[in-house]
């Protein structure tokens, strides 16, 4: 039987999972702010998810890393997270932009987050020390509370 390293289904160590976010950033695509991201999302059952940004021509167009991570997550079926790892190319660690810190909290609030500069400098943070009051599924509840809406297109 081959050996993997780490063995299959022990827990990453950080180191583990902020190596994968780096292997991550090499794939972004970044030609506008050359600031390149990777991250690494990691499941409660183990699978860990990988995402860069991708920018585009038309700026507002382009998207982050940890979002195409979630996007990758929730598509192989994974809905809850216990780690990220975001790797940047800045040399101080960059929390997670407050889109991404939104699209992160719809999952849960425990999540822990690592930021790591590409001198191995590295923070951590709980996400609800990030996003402290955030929009939640709950907001949605008054809705209906207000008057019906029109018909879109009308
Ligand atoms: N970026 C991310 O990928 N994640 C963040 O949390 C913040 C910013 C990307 C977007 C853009 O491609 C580049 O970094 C500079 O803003």
């Amino acid at each position: 039987m081959t050996e993997t390293c780490p063995p299959e289904g022990a827990a990453l160590s950080w180191d583990d999972l902020a190596a994968k976010a780096s292997v991550a950033r090499e794939c972004a695509y970044a030609p506008y702010s050359r600031f390149l991201v990777g991250a690494a999302l990691e499941a409660d059952d183990g699978r860990v998810f990988t995402g860069c940004n991708v920018e585009n021509a038309s700026y507002p167009v382009g998207t982050c890393a940890e979002r195409m991570a979630l996007g990758q997550a929730v598509v192989s079926g994974a809905r809850s997270f216990a780690r990220i790892v975001v790797a940047t190319s800045g040399a101080v660690p960059a929390s997670p932009c407050g889109m991404c810190r939104q699209a992160l909290a719809e999952f849960g609030m425990d999540l822990e987050v690592m930021s790591v500069g590409a001198g191995g400098e590295a923070t951590t943070w709980r996400l609800r020390d990030l996003l402290p009051a955030h929009f939640s599924p709950e907001s949605l509840e008054s809705l209906e509370r207000v008057a019906a809406q029109p018909e879109a297109g009308s």
